[in-house]
């Protein structure tokens, strides 16, 4: 069993032929409105590939919450651990996805803001019994530790959004999943242009038990007790990379849940999430397990 401890959103996403700077409108295609939120997203993830898997977190009382409820439940995601917030909108984010597939992303945590630490304390038996519990950073700080506090298998944290974690917090983690902006953010350098330069940032890191750096195109690196593996990225066509993290953290926690070595949870987790990018929507492109299979 996994368990997800995380957000729920709704994506409007608009296609544009290249992402607005600061000050621009720009006009872009018909909008698509899918379910999202790194925490749904990696839930269904790792459901699509066949893993047993239970959210816990918090949606609004207005109609956006079916269409999160729904795409949970339609993956066979166990939403007993999922709260509805009376009074407060669920989350929603604000995408625009560039030709190419870069996308800006703003996000209104609504409910997802709501989740406390009691939801935690609730979810108890859960987090001591799941194989692998996976965390990300767009619920409230407290939150994030009493879930990776509560958890007794491995724990995956995806640092995402960047933000600051308590230093004490990392080395409670087994297994941390940054992309390079948030591996700068955490070891207060410049953004790594190279995978050597992110190798070195990462192995520098101290706290978690590894560290797996998501690099895009670039594919993913590996690094523990000194050691780094690159993992190459599958060749695809991107149109929307939205989500691709979050594909990579809920195949990363399938292959550890099946007793997978990290590198081979690893090379899964890469062709999972790159897989993802070859289709719009965070969620509607995750590959189900054949389609998935080398
Ligand atoms: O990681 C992608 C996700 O970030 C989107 O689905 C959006 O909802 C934001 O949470
Ligand atoms: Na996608």
């Amino acid at each position: 069993m996994i368990a997800v401890v995380g957000s729920c959103n709704v994506d409007f996403v608009i296609p544009v032929a290249a992402l607005p700077a600061a000050g621009e409108t720009v006009l872009g295609g018909d909008h698509l409105r899918t379910p999202g939120g790194k925490g749904a997203n990696q839930s269904v993830a790792a459901a699509r590939l066949d893993s047993e898997v239970a959210f816990v977190g918090c949606v609004g009382d207005d109609e956006l919450a079916d269409t999160i409820r729904t795409a949970l439940g339609d993956a066979g995601v166990d939403l007993s651990w999922l709260r509805e917030v009376p009074g407060t909108p669920s989350g929603i984010a604000l995408i625009t996805v560039a030709d190419g597939g870069e996308n800006t992303i703003a996000v209104s945590p609504g409910a997802n803001a709501r989740l406390g630490v009691p939801d935690v304390e609730a979810a108890g038996s859960l987090l001591a019994d799941a194989a692998v519990t996976v965390v990300q950073l767009e619920i409230a700080p407290e939150v994030v530790t009493a879930a990776v506090r509560a958890a007794r298998g491995t724990v995956v944290l995806n640092p995402a959004p960047a933000r600051s974690l308590p230093p004490e917090l990392l080395s409670e983690v087994d297994v941390l999943v940054p992309n390079r902006t948030e591996l700068a953010y955490l070891t207060g350098n410049p953004e790594p242009s190279t995978p050597d330069e992110a190798a070195a940032q990462a192995a520098a890191l101290s706290g978690p038990g590894a560290v797996v750096v998501t690099l895009g195109a670039d594919g993913a690196l590996v690094v523990r007790d000194g050691r780094t593996t690159h993992v190459p990225a599958l060749p695809v066509d991107a149109v929307d990379a939205t989500g691709a993290g979050d594909a990579f953290c809920g195949a990363l926690a399938d292959g550890l849940a099946r007793g997978d070595s990290l590198e081979d949870a690893t090379a899964w987790a890469v062709r999972v999430a790159g897989i993802s990018t070859t289709r719009w929507g965070a969620q509607s492109g995750l590959p189900t397990r054949t389609q998935a299979m080398p």
